[in-house]
């Protein structure tokens, strides 16, 4: 192994592998080394660009933390997160389709009784989601649970506030005998993700936005069934072309209808504006 050159590189890096016990491991290496001086090859990287990419990882990891994970956004910036997930959930028609998962979501939420207002001394516009846990077939599933999360009608997740400590707009649902689930809310916002790091600067410096349109996260989950973790966005949106994330598929947009004043889908009566979503989840058996 001397005397190496543009020629020869790579197969020396692969015959590195040989030693490798784990098939996968190998395969993934294999591809993951091809690709990469195929990438230095395509471009002919000069040595001050490749002092750039050095240094820009760099600035990704040490822009993580226990609550910020710079290279999972960069993922999600690339379309890398969506095409894992793509290529992870592929779904039969008629089930509920996934999307990114995102940095918010928080373990161990609150579960909340049929109608509970998450969105409760929250700033933002109520509104009301509501809907039923299908199977593909049409049939309800009892006893389905729903994580949801969201922004406030400020576009800040609770735990971007000042101090997070206080949550808010999040909560675990259970859908009854006829699948049915309910929750008030406020009407989520567009927002963007988070600039102040690496990340921000590659999407300045390609002339991108960061901004996603505006959701209502889920995962949901049924004994028996194979979860989703989703988005329900709002229809008319400005950045549904254009999300930041490559996340929006056209069955997960919805009307989230004006209400001028009247009866709230909870069967009450409302004095005040109010919006209102329907979403049907459908999931498929595991
Ligand atoms: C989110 O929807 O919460 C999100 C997803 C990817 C990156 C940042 C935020
Ligand atoms: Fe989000």
């Amino acid at each position: 192994m001397r005397n190496l050159n543009e020629a020869n590189l790579t197969n020396a890096a692969l015959a590195k592998l040989e030693g490798a016990t784990d098939a996968r491991f190998k395969e993934i290496m294999t591809s993951l080394i091809k690709h990469l001086h195929g990438f230095i090859r395509e471009t002919e990287l000069t040595e001050s660009e490749w002092s750039t990419g050095i240094q820009f990882l760099t600035a990704t990891g040490k822009k993580c933390d226990d609550t910020r994970q710079e290279y999972i956004l960069l993922s999600d910036t690339l379309g890398v997160s969506m095409l894992v997930d793509a290529i992870n959930h592929r779904k039969p028609g008629g089930a509920t389709e996934t999307t990114v998962l995102g940095p918010f979501y928080v373990e161990g939420s609150k579960d909340q009784p049929m109608w509970a207002n998450i969105g409760a001394g929250v700033a933002g516009e109520p509104a009301y989601v509501y809907g039923r846990v299908l199977d593909t077939a049409g049939q309800p599933i009892v006893g389905a649970a729903l994580d949801v999360w969201q922004t406030d009608g400020e576009g800040l997740y609770d735990v971007q506030r000042q101090g997070g400590n206080e949550r808010y707009a999040r909560g675990k649902f259970t859908t009854g005998a006829d699948g049915r689930y309910g929750f008030r809310t406020v009407k989520p916002v567009s927002y963007p993700i988070p600039t102040d790091g690496p990340v921000g600067a590659m999407l300045l410096a390609t002339g991108r936005h960061p901004y996603r349109p505006a959701h209502v996260h889920a995962i949901v989950t049924a004994s028996g069934y194979e979860g989703v973790a989703t988005h329900i966005f709002v229809e008319g949106d400005q950045y549904l072309d254009s999300d930041a994330v490559f996340g929006v598929k056209n069955s997960l947009v919805k009307d989230f209808t004006k209400h001028p004043a009247g009866r709230t889908p909870d069967g009450k009566e409302s004095a005040t504006p109010f919006f209102s979503v329907e979403f049907d989840f459908r999931l498929v058996r595991a």
